[in-house]
């Protein structure tokens, strides 16, 4: 077997063959590796022409054909199947090898992987890719992480194949270990937040209008043209235009309402709770989600309350439009000042220093937040690369002021007709908390002293503080 090979992808499911597929059309020769030769074959019989591959049907034959020092791209599921595939490989690399998780590892066991390959001398880089099946074949977003060393060689192929945005690819070199994955994981979780703002939005438009799913496919098409032109607002305007065949119905009307998850948003909570990094409209989301799952609760509370709500009667449609889209806005810059807060407070706390205004410009292309909204980020942390409160940014805090009257009414007006809007409202109160003069957590730290002797800090001066709440509530300085 002659070591000719660039890079090989070992895992051939959709992902996997896509990513192969792209870095053969990038002119690389691709060593091709599956636990059944079946699925290796089929992308050869479909895919072959498209550039130079190298079957290899065992693992020893793989590793032999690869180019020292070697880069394996693994593209199986998260969890044991990974340890699985590292564990066989390992033995076959050599010192300065480059192993690649390609999946949505979690980043705790990228931590673990990379800590175990480094000390067999090969480099582990688990690395974030974003854009579903059709990124990994046309240019994904790509989020590696690992040492610096293995970037050097691995950097400009994953750049390469990755999608680009006015020349600059969506890929850069993320942080040390688990940095990659993390920030992939935060990716997914701003993705649940702004799927659940763009749902709260499209129910607000059809529970006040009463319009169609085509009429609201509509106006998402029009707001795509606009300051929220993305991805994930462009599919809307698809998905809700488009006509079930069997049925003749709108299709989103006749989906199940019940949204799963594999559990990236699930992890990307955690970690905010894990942090205390308030991250409100990603937790809200995922929370939206397992509302809409709690079938029994569902049934019972559909049984049993009432919603004590007027008619919603609109009498300015296209105010009404303009508050909805104005509200979703905001809403959906809380959510990103959020995830930005949480990915900065990773970084120090896991010693990564990942650099925010990179992350929002690898996420201009390929991944599925994608949006002209990040042109944006990237620019408040061009300004200040410290930032503290993304919503803080000049930008930033002139677009949702604009907005705030409306943001407000649409807010009020869904609490007001029992239309439930946990996105909306929650980013408002973030809003509202984030900038207030004071909050009543003072109180809370009352409470806590007198019930539990847990001490306080005063305004007026330094110190922890104790009262004697059931004696002489004489103060004691703790
Ligand atoms: C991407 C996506 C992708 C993710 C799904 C799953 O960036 O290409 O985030 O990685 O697997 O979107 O999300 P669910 O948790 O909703 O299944």
């Amino acid at each position: 077997m002659t070591a000719r090979a660039q890079i090989g992808v070992t895992g051939l499911a959709v992902m996997g063959r896509n990513l192969a597929r792209n870095f053969a059309r990038h002119g690389y020769t691709v060593a091709v590796h599956n636990r059944s030769y079946a699925k290796t074959e089929s992308l050869i019989a479909d895919a072959g022409h498209e550039g130079d591959f190298v079957a290899s049907e065992s693992m020893a034959d793989f590793v032999a054909s690869l180019e020292r020092p070697r880069k394996v791209v693994v593209m199986v599921k998260a969890g044991a199947a990974t340890d699985a595939v590292i564990d066989e490989l390992v033995p076959l690399l050599e010192e300065g090898d480059i192993v690649v998780d390609a999946g949505n590892a979690h980043f705790p066991d990228t931590i673990r992987r990379e800590e175990a390959l480094r000390a067999k001398g090969l480099h582990f880089v688990g690395t974030g890719v974003s854009g579903g099946e059709e990124g990994a074949l046309n240019g994904p977003s790509i989020m590696p992480g690992g040492t610096r060393e293995s970037y050097a060689s691995l950097g400009p192929i994953l750049e390469d194949i990755s999608a680009k945005v006015d020349g600059t690819p969506c890929c850069t070199y993320v942080g040390p270990d688990g940095a990659g994955h993390f920030v992939k994981m935060v990716h997914n979780g701003i993705e649940y937040a702004d799927m659940q703002l763009i749902a709260e939005a499209y129910d607000l438009l059809k529970q006040g209008l009463g319009a169609s799913a085509a009429e609201i496919g509509q106006i998402f098409a029009d707001w795509n043209t606009g300051d929220l032109e993305s991805f994930l607002i462009e599919i809307t305007a698809d998905v809700l235009q488009h006509v079930d065949a069997a049925t003749g119905s709108a299709f989103v009307d006749i989906v199940l309402d019940q949204a799963e998850q594999k559990g990236t948003g699930r992890w990307t909570v955690q970690n905010g709770l894990d942090l205390g990094v308030p991250i409100t409209g990603i937790a809200e989301a995922t929370f939206a989600r397992a509302l809409s799952g709690s079938v029994p609760q569902r049934a019972a509370g559909r049984a049993a309350l009432p919603a004590d709500a007027g008619t919603w009667e609109i009498t300015d449609r296209d105010a009404f439009i303009e508050d909805v889209r104005l509200a979703l806005y905001a809403s959906k810059v809380v959510a990103y000042s959020q995830g930005f807060d949480q990915i900065a407070a990773a970084s120090a706390e896991y010693g990564w220093d990942v650099d925010r205004g990179a992350m929002a410009r690898i996420w201009r292309g390929g991944c599925i937040i994608r949006a002209r909204f990040l042109n944006r980020i990237t620019e408040a942390y061009e300004r200040d690369a410290e930032l503290p409160l993304l919503l803080a940014d000049e930008y930033f805090t002139g677009a949702v002021a604009n907005g705030l009257a409306a943001w407000r009414r649409v807010v009020a007006q869904a609490a007001l007709n029992g239309v439930p809007a946990p996105a909306f409202s929650s980013s408002l109160a973030y809003y509202d908390g984030v900038r207030a003069e004071r909050l009543p957590a003072a109180l809370i730290q009352a409470q806590r002293d007198f019930f539990g002797a847990h001490t306080y800090r005063r305004t007026d001066r330094e110190g922890t503080f104790h009262t004697e709440w059931s004696g002489d509530r004489a103060e004691q300085e703790a």
